[in-house]
């Protein structure tokens, strides 16, 4: 069998890290082959590097069994490397047709032949079945729908091996079993894909074969036939797969946060949401289900301040916040865990002593009566956090970026639950994470809980959204639909709520 992809010895340390150490796997020509293991133990890197995006200290890399050199993506691509990222990059005001063509040539200059672009695009859709409307606009397109954008513009560039990296972390079930038949589709025809996800469910069901890391190692390469989800977690993780902590008892009768009937409507007078009264109780964790665009986003953003509403209250412990801002809002006792890290968490450019402070500058504990940062506490947090939530890094004054994408999550939901908030809303708080640290997250949000805390709970992982709430409301279409007890519920019926099948 011809191997697309041969990695020997690769060798990669960022200061105090050993990201990859003496890492060889072989890929098999037009395999999907899946990369699993532990946030932090080096999967990214090594995807960069087979990217040209970062270079090896030492070890060498054959593509389709010949010697390859690459110093910058253009190398990779030129060798038949395409790789979709995380964060699409495509530009949000062109259409899809100009985004495909953008880099190669100029979409706007008045003499270029889009007709010639368009038909030479429409012939590799054509080939690998993959679909999309040319003509749209970018920004009118869903999350799935932008990420096949991305994987068409890659494979028009000539990619016979594709890397994705988590490429369903951000996606809802349906789009996942649209990527997965169009990844089926790209197999038979011969393309090599190289697939990087936490959830071992999806690898079992794609992967021809499977890799696993840990801590920068290559622990072994295994046929999907020839391992159970069991094996599979216990080579990550090094030991069994973690069982999520038992339900609990009942929730108190204090009500801490209460919105009644939100409305807001977008700058062309549709409805976004409409109709939304809920209340939380203390000691209670009320999940939020819905598919994505559905409102329930929104109404989180509400409840921070960050979306205006029509009309409608929100009462936190009896205070009307209708005059409070976000930062009111957030030093008032309320914590915040957004589903995007990168854009809203974090500044990436920033130390994580100073990611501790952020939006917290005006607090006691990290303002001084002269009006300077007390610095020590600030360090004494982060400190705090890495090691309650076992972030792997060298220490407090490394850089958000150089934290491995799930560590930057769990840094954020240690940051955000050590602030001893009253209400915790936590939008996809273990998007990202290995399942060990999911499970650790688990124990301390129920933990959390169980001493006081209340939790707005918007998950797409619908078993983490039964498993932890004490109750589900589900939105669909911008109201709210349905309040369940998460305990008489199953992951099929409320997929059918959500989607609008049961009402
Ligand atoms: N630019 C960088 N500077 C310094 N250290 C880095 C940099 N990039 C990665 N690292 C470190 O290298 C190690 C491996 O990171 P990598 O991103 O490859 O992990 P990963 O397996 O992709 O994890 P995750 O599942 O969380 O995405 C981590 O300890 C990380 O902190
Ligand atoms: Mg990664």
């Amino acid at each position: 069998m011809k191997l697309a992809i041969n990695i020997k010895n690769i060798t990669k340390t960022y200061p105090g890290v050993l990201a990859n150490s003496d890492v060889s796997i072989k890929v098999k020509s037009g395999d999907i082959h899946a990369i699993v293991g532990e946030n932090g133990a080096g999967k990214s890197t090594l995807m960069k590097i087979l990217y040209g995006m970062v270079k090896p200290d030492s070890g060498n890399i054959e593509i389709f069994e010949n010697k390859a050199n690459m110093s910058s993506p253009k190398d990779s691509i030129n060798l038949g490397i395409g790789m979709v990222h995380q964060h699409f990059m495509l530009a949000k005001n062109l259409t899809v047709l100009e985004n495909i063509i953008l880099g190669i040539d100029r979409p706007f200059l008045k003499n270029i032949k889009l007709s010639k672009y368009k038909t030479e695009i429409q012939k590799v859709m054509e080939l690998y079945s993959l679909n999309i409307d040319l003509n749209q606009y970018v920004d009118e397109l869903s999350v799935g729908e932008k990420q096949r954008v991305e994987i068409i513009k890659v494979l028009y560039r000539g990619a016979k091996i594709l890397i994705l990296d988590e490429p369903t972390a951000v996606l809802v079930p349906q789009e996942v079993k649209d990527l997965f038949k169009n990844l089926k589709d790209l197999k038979n025809n011969g393309v090599t894909v190289l697939f990087i996800s936490h959830k071992l469910d999806e690898v079992l069901e794609i992967a021809d074969e499977i890799s696993v890391m840990r801590s920068g190692q290559m622990i072994d390469t295994v046929l999907n036939d020839n391992v159970s989800k069991t094996q599979l977690a216990e080579m990550m993780i090094g030991k069994s797969l973690p069982t999520p902590p038992a339900r609990l008892t009942s929730t108190d009768e204090e009500v801490i946060l209460k919105v009644e009937n939100l409305k807001s409507n977008d700058e062309n007078g549709r409805t976004i949401f409409e109709d939304v009264s809920f209340e939380v109780h203390k000691s209670e964790i009320l999940g939020i289900a819905g598919v994505e665009g559905n409102g329930q986003k929104e109404v989180v953003e509400a409840i921070i301040g960050i979306q205006a509403l029509d009309s409608g209250k929100v009462i936190f412990k009896n205070n009307d916040l209708e005059k409070q801002g976000t930062r009111e809002r957030l030093e008032s006792g309320i914590s915040f865990i957004p589903e995007d890290r990168q854009l809203q968490a974090m500044i990436m450019e920033m130390d994580l002593t100073n990611n501790v402070i952020i939006g917290r500058q005006n607090i006691k504990k990290y303002k001084s009566s002269l009006g300077t940062v007390k610095m020590k506490n600030a360090v004494n947090e982060s400190e705090k956090v890495i090691s309650a939530f076992e972030v792997k890094t060298p220490g407090t004054s490394t850089l958000a970026t150089a934290l491995s994408g799930g560590n930057q999550q769990k840094f954020v939901v240690g940051r955000e639950l050590e602030d001893d908030p009253s209400l915790l809303i936590a939008s996809q708080p273990t998007r990202g994470i290995d399942i060990g640290a999911q499970a650790l997250i688990w124990e301390k949000l129920r933990n959390s809980r169980d001493e006081g805390l209340s939790v707005l709970l918007i998950s797409a992982d619908l078993e983490e959204l039964i498993g932890l709430s004490d109750r589900i409301i589900v939105f669909y279409q911008g109201k709210l639909v349905k309040e369940i007890e998460a305990e008489n519920i199953t992951p099929e019926d409320l997929g059918s709520y959500m989607t609008g099948l049961k009402k």
